[in-house]
């Protein structure tokens, strides 16, 4: 190639959207129709759930008592992204969240990158909640109504296929086809049912605590490292995993076009969440070690209720585990929501097919969901937990990592462009947010990283055959 034919090259990897996102002509804007309080019910809806309702044992088996410290890795890495998230929100109030911020701030290439990974993020994130959600609802559903234990879990657990997690998929689809407004009010209400079984947990665990059960806190030690069985092991490989379990702030974020006033809304609804669900997460990992031996909720299906059984509490074990029922279909519900918008936000830039983002009569991008509704649907019901939850955090992390780079380059770029939330510390809490989601990322099993690069490689290869030409901005 001549050296000119590389720069146009470069200059066409790179390019980048205006700050200022133009609705399209058409009837392809979305409807304004959520306040703080829809927001906020969306962020919370989505972060507390199967993370800390059941990998909570999969982090205690990995790290032992100082799981603890995982919750608080995890957390603190978590909220420095979503403070660059929430500056990043308000200052691009446009849908497609780290994706377009990518595409505004770095350029196409990388936008691209990040959106492909967003899809990996919120399609497993909504098949691990509904496997996660079938762990609670199969020894109910087998204990009242004879279900066979062998249609409803994945052939790695012994049985042929998750039918609850795919029909819970069926439903949530249902509740997002018939409009937003409708499942983000129904949302909200299911929040509290899941706020207050985590209290209720708190209440009874806490009082329980033994300082013995924190002895050796640490053993396994802090990095990742693989032990004798083959499993990786330490503080760290702990929090990659325990790390599903902050995110889905990011869901309000994809919100952004539809929220009545972004710029006050979107801080409201990132930071405040955010900062709520780690209080009560370390809140709640702190009573749960200390309540019993953590090797005896160790990857339990469901670890918290569990502990309230073994300290003599069924019935607020069963109040737990019913609640977990009523209200994980929140988490699925977020994800789900900002799955299509992304879906949506990427068509609409022409780097996905258009028919795809076609709207409904009701504001809903109706294909889309259904499209998405079948893929996850069939991950749910052939694919463990475990698997779904750590590949989804290497996508989160991957945009993560993005958003908080964009931060720290707007700083640099446009230091004086208005913002109306300013990341305080931003290089501090920047670089941590960073070198943060790195760390995370290469504490994640290694067979999950070798997945991720899979992804992307195919995605690259979508993006040179068939995207990167039918840009809008091309
Ligand atoms: N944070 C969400 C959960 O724990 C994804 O289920």
């Amino acid at each position: 190639m001549t050296p000119e034919g590389n720069l146009r090259m470069t200059d066409s990897l790179f390019r980048r959207k205006p700050i200022v996102p133009e609705p399209q002509e058409g009837g392809q804007a979305l409807a304004r129709t959520l306040g703080w309080p829809h927001l906020i019910a969306l962020g919370v809806g989505a972060i507390v759930g199967t993370g800390i309702l059941t990998l909570i044992g999969v982090g205690a088996d990995k790290a032992g008592p100082a799981v603890i410290l995982s919750f608080a890795i995890a957390g603190l890495i978590c909220a420095c992204a979503a403070l660059a998230y929430a500056e990043m929100a308000t200052m691009i109030p446009a849908s497609g969240s780290a994706y377009t911020y990518s595409y505004v701030v770095i350029g196409e290439l990388l936008a691209w990158i990040v959106g492909w990974s967003l899809i990996l993020e919120y399609s497993l994130v909504v098949s691990a909640v509904a496997v996660g959600w079938s762990g609670y609802a199969a020894p109910l559903l087998e204990a009242w109504a004879g279900f066979p234990m062998a249609l409803m879990q994945g052939p790695e657990l012994g049985g042929i296929v998750n039918l609850p997690a795919i029909a819970i998929i069926a439903v949530v689809a249902g509740l997002l086809l018939v409009g937003t407004r409708e499942s983000a009010t129904l949302n909200a209400i299911l929040v509290l049912v899941k706020i207050v079984a985590l209290v209720v947990f708190v209440a009874v665990a806490l009082p329980a605590f033994n300082a013995a059960n924190l002895e050796p806190f640490s053993p396994y030690g802090f990095a990742k490292h693989v032990g004798p069985d083959g499993v990786e092991r330490g503080v760290m490989a702990a929090a990659a995993i325990i790390f599903f379990a902050f995110y889905g702030f990011d869901a309000i974020a994809t919100a952004a076009e539809e929220a009545k006033n972004p710029d006050r809304d979107l801080k409201i609804g990132i930071v405040g969440s955010m900062f709520a669900c780690v209080l009560i997460y370390v809140a709640v990992a702190v009573a749960a070690v200390g309540a019993i031996v953590y090797t005896r909720f160790a990857n339990s299906p469901e670890p918290l209720a569990l502990i309230l059984r073994e300290l003599g509490s069924p019935l607020a074990a069963q109040y737990l585990a019913v609640s977990a029922i009523i209200a994980l279909p929140t988490v699925i519900l977020a994800f789900f929501y900002g799955q299509s918008r992304i879906f949506f936000t990427m068509a609409r830039d022409g780097l996905l097919p258009a028919g795809l983002a076609k709207l409904s009569a009701r504001g809903t991008p109706v294909r889309i969901t259904i499209f998405t509704a079948l893929v996850v649907a069939v991950l749910a019901g052939f694919i463990p937990l475990g698997e779904l939850a750590a590949l989804a955090n290497a996508g989160t992390l991957a945009a993560f990592t993005a958003v908080s780079v964009c931060m720290l380059i707007m700083r640099r770029r446009a230091p004086d462009a208005p913002r109306t939330f300013r990341t305080p510390l931003p290089w501090a809490v920047g670089g941590i947010a960073v070198f943060g989601c790195i760390y995370l990322f290469f504490s994640l099993p290694l067979q999950t990283q070798l997945w991720f690069l899979v992804w992307n490689v195919g995605g690259l290869g979508v993006y040179f055959l068939y995207a990167r030409s039918r840009a809008i901005i091309a």
